[in-house]
Order: structure tokens, then C-alpha cells, then sequence
């Protein structure tokens, strides 16, 4: 699954590394995070992680014709998760190719029950070589009309170019009763419900500087339910009790 908005500073970061916190839980050392950020990722900053090899080494030769090469140049995070983070220099990222990026998330999935791609602001290449890999894609908007309007152009362009993938999560984060828009407002522009809701909260943005997800710790918090609510999308025993309540209204 990927985590992905047109516009910057929505918290795609946030929302990747707590879903990979919070599915740590549901399948401890079977998912891993890839931060595809590749100029200015700081999932290895939010997790706290200061990793011996990056996604540099993870594209090169030798990983990408073996896995037991690969998962050693994974960062293992005590939230029994593995992470895979940007390079550290931002001319590193440039070099790396969409046809890696699409190798390497093949691989990946093959070794890993969940694979969790938080990426950079805008259509890049590399972030719609991860829109073709992944199965769900979580979609965040800020409450504010630019963002929401930004999303809302990013999902046509990508239907016209057939990229969205099967299963879609859309995120209201930053969500707030005074700004002026109502969710019925944004499910409008949007052209799609909202699945999941996000208060503004100072514990997240103090996870972020602790570099502790709020996830991995016992905080009691709106947003933690917020959170909570959407790692439990990707728990294979909600999704069947989801499918089983959706026959059964359809057949009544
Ligand atoms: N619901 C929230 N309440 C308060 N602060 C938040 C919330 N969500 C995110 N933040 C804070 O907002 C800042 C930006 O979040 P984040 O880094 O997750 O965004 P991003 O979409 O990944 O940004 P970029 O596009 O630059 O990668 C962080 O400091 C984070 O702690
Ligand atoms: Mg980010």
C-alpha cells in the first residue's frame, strides 16, 4: 500500500509510519516501510532510525538479484517492523530510476505481508511507479481548499491515466471544526466519501519531533483513534467481517 496527496505537508509521513507501527503489531517482522521521498524523505527522522544503508544500496545489483541481500540492507525498528529509508544526500535520490523502484517493490512484496510506500509531494515518477505496484492506496487531504482541490485534480489525472489502484482510503487529516469547510464540503470537491478522519493533535507533531509514532506508545489521543481506525482497514480479519456485512445487505 501506499501513502500519497499532490500537495506537501498533509502528513503522509505521519500516517506511513504509524500504519507501519500499527500493522507491526498485527504482523510483527512481516512489514516493511519504504520511504520514496527520495530528495528529502525523513521517515528514518520520524522513526528515529539512523540507518547503515539506504535505498541506494537496496536499487543496487547485488540486492536486486537477491533477496537475502536486500533484507540486509533493511533497518530493523524496534516496533518489529523493517524500514527502508531515503538516501541521505539528495543527488543519491535523483539517481535512482522508476524501473528500480518497480523492481525493488516487486521484490519486496514477495517477502513482506505488508509493504508500506510513503512518498514525496507531487506525481512523480517514482510515486507512479508505486501507484502501479500497490493494491491500496491511502489518499490524504489537509482541510484547506488548495489541498483538497490539488487532490481532487491528482485523481483525475491518475484515473485518466488508469493508476489508481484497486482499494482506496482517503484521509481528512488536520481535521478541524473552525476552518470554515465542513466534510460535506470536501466529500463534494472531492468526488469521494471520506473513509478516515485525523483531528489536529500536538501529540503527533511532538511524535514527529520525539521521533516516536504515536502508535508505539499506549497515548490515549483523538488522532491515535483516527490512526487506529485506519490500520485496522489492512487487518485481514476486518476486511472479511466488512465483506461479510456488504453480502449480507446485499442480499436482504
Ligand atoms: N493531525 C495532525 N495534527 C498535528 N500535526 C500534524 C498532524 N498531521 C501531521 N502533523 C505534523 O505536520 C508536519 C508535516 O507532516 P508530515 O511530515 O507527515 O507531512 P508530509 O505530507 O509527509 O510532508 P512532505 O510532503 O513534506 O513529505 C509534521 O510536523 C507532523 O508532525
Ligand atoms: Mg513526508
Amino acid at each position: 500500500m501506499g501513502v500519497f496527496s499532490p500537495k506537501g505537508g498533509v502528513g503522509k509521513t505521519t500516517i506511513a509510519t504509524n500504519v507501519a507501527v500499527g500493522l507491526g503489531k498485527v504482523a510483527p517482522m512481516n512489514v516493511v516501510i519504504v520511504d520514496l521521498d527520495l530528495q528529502f524523505g525523513d521517515v528514518a527522522s520520524n522513526l528515529y532510525l539512523h540507518p547503515e544503508h539506504t535505498m541506494t544500496d537496496a536499487v543496487s545489483n547485488s540486492a536486486s538479484q537477491d533477496a537475502m541481500v536486500l533484507k540486509a540492507f533493511l533497518t530493523l525498528h524496534a516496533a518489529n517492523i523493517y524500514t527502508l529509508c531515503a538516501p541521505l544526500d539528495p543527488v543519491a535520490g535523483d539517481l535512482i530510476t522508476a524501473e528500480q523502484v518497480t523492481h525493488l517493490l516487486q521484490q519486496l512484496s514477495t517477502q513482506f505481508k505488508y509493504v508500506v510506500v510513503d512518498t514525496g509531494p507531487g506525481l512523480t515518477e517514482h510515486t507512479l511507479a508505486a501507484l502501479e505496484q500497490c493494491t491500496d492506496a491511502i489518499w490524504v487531504s489537509g482541510m484547506d481548499v488548495s489541498s483538497v482541490r490539488s487532490l481532487r485534480t491528482g485523481l483525475d489525472v491518475l484515473r485518466k491515466l488508469e493508476l489508481i489502484p484497486e482499494t482506496r482510503h482517503v484521509v481528512l487529516n488536520f481535521a478541524d471544526t473552525k476552518t470554515g469547510l465542513s466534510v460535506q464540503d470536501i466529500e463534494a470537491s472531492l468526488g469521494a466519501p471520506i473513509d478516515v478522519a485525523i483531528p489536529r493533535s500536538k501529540a503527533l507533531s511532538y511524535a514527529t519531533n520525539r521521533g516516536v509514532p504515536v502508535l508505539q506508545e499506549p497515548i490515549r489521543d483523538p488522532a491515535v483513534r483516527g490512526l487506529t481506525e485506519l490500520v485496522e482497514r489492512f487487518d485481514p480479519q476486518w476486511r472479511d467481517k466488512r465483506r461479510k456485512l456488504h453480502r449480507r445487505a446485499v442480499v436482504q
